[in-house]
């Protein structure tokens, strides 16, 4: 394709929106991709008005339908390189699919559906098309997730034991939702978020930072997904006793009602020879335990390789990852641009007609996405049965 950024069309992230504002700034990030058009809006009038009133000029239209149908007839320096889905968990089936079907590639909000009927059919499409498909799992992004990554998964810390991996947040801790706030109103409500509220919002970036890390899946479950607020029908609390795939044992665990919490996603993995504990809230480190020795801090960007734990042959591509010098902090903002960036990547070879692959490394894939539903729906059932153990479905 000839050498201009990627165009990308929003579906959502009209009127108070919340999460369009962190994408649409990483998508800016390099001056290699830009947001050109957006369906913003489920009402078309109001759809237009909020294109017309967006911060810098996109081309609005009043639903995605007409967004996606249009794109075919521009040319091509106009037309759509990949869809940013940013609306509730039920609009992103649809536009996901129409937005293949129509041969645009796919940035989708997680959890990546409403039920494993949905994430078996984005599976097998994306794979027929063969078109990219990205997961907006947020906090891979970060170097210090890479890093660990790359820790854990090169067998450093030993054979992995245990893992705890937890998302607490307290925002939800009183009854939000009667207040009619936007992003509480649609999470508390089984049709518009899924199965699981608290498990599908943000345990879901629980279970992908785990299996991120360390390259291992859950294979079974006990789950308890609780309700503390009254006249919720989802959970808003919830905990799972995980079986991994290499014989550990995991905790997965997410709470709304943790009243001090912000957004307090970490992992500790505990192996034969040491311990990793990673916080997104000071996600510029990563500490190392190792028995009977100091505990290793390694800050993004002040890694040295070869000193003692770290082999001298820590890969190059991972060491050249950072995009500023450690102290001058990277944040949620450089994570996501980090994803969008590597997805451009992907886009911009499918585009050249040259191969390619998501093998998950760089940002979640449609399989991973796939992964998420399939945990929420065994622990929905495992629940339903008071905890008793569940096996995942069969990867597909
Ligand atoms: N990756 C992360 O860290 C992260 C963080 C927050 C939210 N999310 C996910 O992002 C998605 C959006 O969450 P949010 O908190 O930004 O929600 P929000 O309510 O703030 O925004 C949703 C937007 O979608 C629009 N919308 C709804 N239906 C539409 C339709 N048919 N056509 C066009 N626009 C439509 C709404 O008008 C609104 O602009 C959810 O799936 C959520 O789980 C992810």
């Amino acid at each position: 394709m000839p050498n201009r950024p990627l165009n990308v069309g929003l579906v959502g992230g009209g009127r108070g929106a919340f999460i369009v504002h962190p994408h649409q700034k990483a998508i800016h990030f390099d001056g290699t991709r830009r947001v050109v058009a957006g369906a913003l809006f489920p009402d078309p009038k109001i759809a237009l008005e909020e294109a017309a009133k967006w911060p810098y000029p996109i081309k609005g239209y009043g639903s995605y339908d007409e967004m996606i149908a249009a794109n075919r007839d521009l040319p091509e320096d106009q037309k759509l390189d990949y869809v940013l889905i940013v609306t509730p968990n039920f609009v992103h089936f649809d536009p996901a699919m129409k937005a293949m079907k129509a041969g645009i590639a796919v940035f989708c909000e997680k959890p990546l559906c409403l039920n494993l009927k949905e994430a078996n059919d984005l599976v097998r499409t994306s794979r027929k098309l063969k078109i990219p498909f990205g997961v907006a799992h947020t906090y891979l992004g970060h170097w210090t997730s890479r890093f660990s990554r790359y820790i854990v998964r090169s067998g450093l810390i030993g054979e992995v034991r245990w893992a705890d991996s937890y998302y607490l947040q307290g925002w939800l801790a009183t009854k939000l939702e009667a207040t009619g706030q936007q992003q509480a109103t649609w999470r508390v409500d089984p049709k518009r978020a899924g199965g699981s509220g608290c498990g599908g919002d943000i345990g879901t970036h629980a279970l992908m930072q785990l299996r991120y890390v360390t390259g291992l899946d859950v294979t079974h479950v006990s789950a308890q997904l609780e309700r503390y607020v009254e006249g919720r029908l989802l959970d808003d609390h919830f905990t799972v006793y995980g079986k991994l795939s290499n014989g550990g044992k995991a905790l997965v665990r997410a709470s709304q009602i943790c009243i001090g919490h912000k957004n307090d996603l970490g992992l500790e993995v505990a192996g034969t020879n040491g311990t990793l504990c990673w916080r997104q809230e000071e996600a510029e480190s990563v500490t190392v335990h190792l028995s009977n020795q100091p505990d290793r801090v390694y800050w993004r960007g002040a890694v040295t390789p070869g000193d003692g734990f770290l082999p001298k042959n820590v890969p190059a591509d991972l060491m050249a990852e950072p995009t500023i010098p450690s102290g001058h902090p990277e944040g949620f903002h450089d994570a996501f641009a980090r994803l969008h960036r590597c997805f451009e990547v992907d886009v911009r070879k499918w585009k050249a007609g040259e191969p390619f692959t998501n093998d998950g490394s760089k940002y979640a894939s449609v399989e991973d996405g796939w992964m998420g539903i399939a945990f929420i729906e065994t622990c929905v059932k495992s629940s339903a049965k008071k905890g008793a153990w569940a096996a995942m479905p069969k990867r597909i």
